[in-house]
């Protein structure tokens, strides 16, 4: 009698938060044996409430959720799964998820988070090892939250971050740095362009690294710089509308060198369109439009510059010349004229001197106007010479003989 009454107080005792405990809540499924509890397109607003302590994996998806806070969880030392995915999460408030004080896996996934708190992801001992984010952050606002909550939610112990689908178009240096254990990080299906020195800094255990699907036409030398710092890692790089022009031998040399193991296999080129889809590994520098080597062009550049500068000058002294001709123009004249009838005389002389000794009636002339033989000296003969000594001025033969006669015409 009295040990059933000890039974009974004892059953009533304990019987009745346990039948309690083990009730599923309104719209969800409860599978004791696998420790999971499934409310899953229920429409719920709220995280349901009473979740069965035994449950390991809580699955809340596709619901309407828009709110987590504080209240949502309350404690449930098994659980190490929660997803969420694909609810309208807009807001995460300060301690959402501390008092699950062993989870381990977060998905957030397909969410439209907005506001999240500094310390939404703070949870005590840091147990969390994988987050997912994918297409859940609604705006370059919450990216910047996002950015403060991963650096004040003490998560030294997370191993994997999801980011794909966010549409970042630039990932802030730093970002990741108070993730010092992290492995895996995806960033695929983003708008990435360009990777900033700093980026990675602080992260030492690094494994795998997502950047397909992203807005990459080349890799820059700072990026390239940032990923060999990473070392022998797996880095994805698949996927992006790489522009193999000259400006990405720096990549392709990077591939072709690099120790990172890198998914050279979809790593190909966008445009331009004769190479489009081809694979960037191995392309040369000749494929990629560069049209002398670096080194060679360099040498080239030198030498035609000095040719330019030799041109120049020489064109400028020629110049110079020209300008002082022009300057003298008149005493270049006078020059000229001296130096035509300098020679004339002299070719007169001569022709003179021969003529006299081959003709004897020149002979006859000369002894008649003497003075033909004086003028041939004088500037300007014409005005100085008699008309009948025109022989002086006009050497060929035809008018020789004319002037020979011409002295008879006058007289
Ligand atoms: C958590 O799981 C352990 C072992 O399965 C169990 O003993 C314990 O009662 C569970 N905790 C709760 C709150 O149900
Ligand atoms: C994150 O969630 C998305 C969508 O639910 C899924 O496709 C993706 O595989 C998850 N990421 C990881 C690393 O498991
Ligand atoms: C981001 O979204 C939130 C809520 O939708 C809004 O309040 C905020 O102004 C947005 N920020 C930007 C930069 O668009
Ligand atoms: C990339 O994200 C867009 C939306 O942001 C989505 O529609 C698309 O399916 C995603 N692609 C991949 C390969 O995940
Ligand atoms: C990459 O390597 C290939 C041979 O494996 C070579 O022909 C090519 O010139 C290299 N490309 C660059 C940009 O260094």
């Amino acid at each position: 009698m009295c040990v059933f009454a000890v039974w009974l107080f004892l059953g009533v005792l304990f019987c009745a938060p346990c039948s309690q405990c083990l009730v599923c809540p309104f719209g969800c499924e409860c599978f004791a044996a696998s420790h999971t509890v499934k409310c899953v397109s229920k429409d719920l607003l709220t995280v349901p409430q009473s979740i069965p302590g035994y449950a390991k994996t809580v699955i809340i998806a596709g619901n309407n959720i828009l709110h987590i806070g504080p209240d949502s969880f309350v404690e449930l030392e098994n659980v190490s799964n929660i997803i969420l995915s694909n609810n309208r999460i807009t807001e995460m408030a300060s301690h959402s998820f501390s008092a699950l004080s062993n989870l381990r896996f977060l998905d957030l996934s397909e969410n439209h988070l907005a506001l999240i708190h500094p310390e939404a992801l703070s949870i005590p001992g840091s147990p969390l090892q994988e987050l997912n984010l994918s297409h859940s952050l609604s705006n370059f606002t919450a990216l910047t939250d996002l950015i403060t909550a991963l650096r004040w939610g003490g998560l030294g112990g997370l191993l994997r971050l999801d980011l794909s689908g966010n549409h970042l178009a630039l990932l802030p240096p730093g970002m990741f740095s108070h993730l010092p254990n992290l492995q895996h990080l995806f960033l695929t299906n983003n708008s990435l362009k360009a990777v900033y020195s700093g980026t990675f800094s602080g992260m030492n255990h690094l494994q795998v690294l997502d950047l397909t699907h992203n807005a990459f036409t080349t890799v820059s030398a700072d990026a390239l710089e940032e990923l060999e710092m990473l070392g022998n890692i797996r880095i994805l790089l698949g996927d992006n509308p790489y522009t193999c022009s000259c400006e990405i031998s720096h990549f392709v040399a990077w591939l072709n060198e690099s120790r990172a193991q890198v998914d050279v296999d979809a790593v190909r080129c966008a445009s331009p369109g004769g190479l489009s889809d081809t694979r960037l590994l191995g392309l040369g520098v000749h494929a990629l439009g560069c049209v002398v080597p670096v080194q060679e062009e360099a040498d080239d550049l030198t030498l035609q510059t000095s040719y330019v500068l030799l041109g120049l000058v020489l064109g400028l002294v020629g110049m110079v010349f020209l300008f002082v001709l022009y300057l003298n123009r008149k005493g270049m004249k006078t020059w000229i004229i001296e130096m035509r009838d300098a020679c004339r005389d002299v070719l007169e002389g001569y022709h003179y001197r021969f003529e006299l000794d081959s003709d004897p009636r020149l002979g006859q002339i000369s002894k008649d106007g003497g003075s033909g033989v004086r003028g041939h000296s004088g500037l300007d003969t014409s005005q100085q010479l008699p008309s009948d000594t025109y022989i002086v001025q006009l050497p060929t033969d035809t008018q020789v003989k004319q002037l020979t006669t011409s002295p008879h015409v006058k007289l």
